[in-house]
């Protein structure tokens, strides 16, 4: 089943998600516990992920944006990042009968420049083998600060204007909105937290201003299907106002 049709039955709610974002924590407590190395939690990370971006799609979410690797994750060990950065270069473009299978287009958000060469060559064969897939868009936040973002984005804006020789009118929202990383991919209606901690971690700053929001103690590696379906339920009762009156 697809779109509003599956949106309906699962969350029980027309009002289910059109896009949802989810900052991936606990993969190293995950890890910890079992007295194993951070990095593995990572790994079980990846496979988490893959469980969470199947249950969304069936459940009709069209845009997910996964919380992969902030701007200020550099702070980890020299290892650690290595090994952060290793999952991408070595799993990234591995995993295409899955897109292909789920239907995943993947897309990027981020400061893409400072990223290693290698990361920057799979991001973008990634996205380019995954633009004909359709039935939800994978949004990977890799080196990605909501601050960066609009930090970047007023620098394109900025950088238009001087192309133009016209008077440019004052900056809007709408006007600044377009400089954003995905000005085409809709603000996130619901955005999750796994591992115990309720903050945004300067995730999507901008794009979060009327998201719901949604708190899991469970650590990133244990989540899987049923944690999604819970959080989209969750969601279709929440009631709405964007500060109007219901
Ligand atoms: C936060 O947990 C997690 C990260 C910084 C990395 C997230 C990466 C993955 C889930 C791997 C999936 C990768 C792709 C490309 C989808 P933490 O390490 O801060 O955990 P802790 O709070 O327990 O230390």
């Amino acid at each position: 089943m697809a779109g509003d049709a599956a949106r309906e039955t699962i969350a029980g709610s027309v009002n289910a998600p059109l896009h949802v974002g989810i900052i991936m924590d606990g993969n190293g407590r995950w890890a910890t516990a079992r007295s194993m190395p951070r990095t593995s939690g990572h790994q079980e990370g990846l496979e988490a992920a893959k469980r969470v971006v199947r249950a969304a799609a069936d459940a009709g979410v069209r845009y997910l944006s996964l919380f992969a690797f902030s701007t200020e994750n550099w702070n980890r060990t020299a290892d650690e990042v290595k090994f952060l950065m290793g999952l991408v270069t070595g799993y990234l473009r591995k995993e295409y009968p899955f897109y292909q299978e789920v239907g995943v287009r993947v897309v990027h958000s981020g400061n893409v420049k400072r990223l290693p060469r290698a990361v920057q060559r799979e991001l973008s064969a990634v996205m380019k083998d995954t633009q004909q897939f359709d039935r939800i868009v994978v949004n990977l936040a890799l080196n990605y600060g909501g601050r960066d973002e609009i930090v970047r984005a007023v620098n394109r804006l900025l950088a238009d204007r001087q192309k133009s020789s016209t008077e440019q009118p004052r900056v809007t929202e709408a006007g600044l909105r377009k400089h954003l990383d995905l000005p085409q991919i809709p603000d996130p209606d619901l955005i999750i937290r796994t591992g115990g901690e309720q903050r945004l971690s300067n995730f999507l700053l901008w794009e979060c201003a009327y998201a719901e929001l949604y708190f899991s103690d469970k650590l990133w590696p244990d989540w899987d299907r049923d944690d999604l379906l819970q959080a989209v339920r969750d969601y279709g009762c929440r009631k709405r106002n964007f500060g109007g009156v219901r």
